[in-house]
């Protein structure tokens, strides 16, 4: 990785100016639930594909950005070790009210509101975490090697953790576009930082890989895995791709509507129209790389 490459990835791109506030109504509970199956179908086949070494995680583990914890409950849970508890996390206040009153029942699970990002981590979270999970979230975080940090620092040594989260999705570069609209200008400021900070890197998992051993991890796994996906309607497409955007509510209802349509034609510029039938009907196919890790804190650092 040159100079450029390691500033571009790991050194702040300005600060977030309302981040609080942003990150708590980035995503709608409900409406993310409701539309993020094809991308929870992936986190549970990677799941799947490491149930031998998330079998053997015990005791007490953090799950990042849980987000409505639908996946924690569904996936993750039952291929954990039974006598695994999971503190469920998130940065959101609307997110985890929302998982607790869906799940807070289950005495497996408890909630607490954190940023993985944050360069200030409670004392009291320090060595706290035999394992740490995480799925879909980590290309939220602006600054890589807080975040990595964090995780480590989270850690027991002995620990192990398993992450997934979106290496490149190009549809996402649709921010840069509508960020240069007049009209969406003020509510897109930071348009930058919400697209993955390793899209257009050079070498993504190699770069990934030498920050998570800059840090002390030592890396089991990394990979980044190229997957398709195909929305069986024009609509479904439309409705991910809002219910994953961070921009949209911040505008007036009546700008969201308009900011809707244009989203979906800018995104759809990156995807590929695939089964159209004789009734002029077709799905959308899109391609995203994700990176699944799987690393451990040594016993010793
Ligand atoms: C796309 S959702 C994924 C939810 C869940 N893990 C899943 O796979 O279904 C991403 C979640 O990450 C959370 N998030 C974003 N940035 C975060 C941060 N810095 N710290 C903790 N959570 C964060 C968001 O609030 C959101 O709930």
């Amino acid at each position: 990785m040159n100079t450029e490459e390691h500033q571009r990835l790991f050194i702040h791109r300005g600060t977030f100016p309302v981040r609080g506030v942003s990150f708590g109504t980035m995503f709608k509970p409900a409406e993310y639930s409701a539309n993020d199956q094809l991308a929870r179908r992936e986190t549970s086949d990677f799941i799947q594909e490491y149930s031998n070494e998330i079998g053997q995680m015990s005791g007490r583990c953090l799950d990042i950005g849980c987000g409505p914890c639908d996946l924690v409950v569904d996936s993750l849970l039952p291929v954990l070790n039974p006598k695994a508890t999971v503190v469920c996390s998130d940065i959101s206040k609307p997110m985890l009210d929302y998982a607790k009153e869906k799940y807070g029942a289950n005495d497996r699970l408890s909630f607490l509101q954190l940023d993985i990002e944050s360069p200030t981590l409670a004392e009291d979270l320090v060595e706290q975490f035999d394992h740490v999970t995480s799925f879909y979230c980590l290309h939220w975080c602006e600054d890589m090697r807080q975040a990595f940090e964090n995780i480590f620092d989270l850690l027991r040594p002995g620990g192990s953790g398993f992450l997934t989260f979106v290496s490149d999705f190009p549809c996402m570069d649709a921010y840069k576009v509508l960020a240069a609209i007049p009209r969406y200008q003020r509510y897109m400021t930071d348009a930058d930082r919400f697209i993955p900070v390793f899209q257009h890197a050079e070498r993504p998992r190699e770069s990934l890989k030498m920050l998570l051993e800059k840090v002390g991890f030592e890396v089991c796994h990394c990979s980044s895995r190229e997957r398709i996906y195909i929305y069986e309607t024009p609509d479904a497409f439309a409705k991910f791709m809002a219910c994953v955007n961070p921009f949209i509510h911040r505008m007036p209802s009546d700008l969201q509507r308009e900011y809707r349509i244009d989203l979906d034609i800018e995104a759809r510029k990156h995807t590929f129209i695939v089964n159209k039938d004789r009734n002029n009907d077709y799905s959308i196919l899109s391609r995203r790389h994700t990176f699944v890790v799987y690393l451990k804190k040594p016993l010793v650092h």
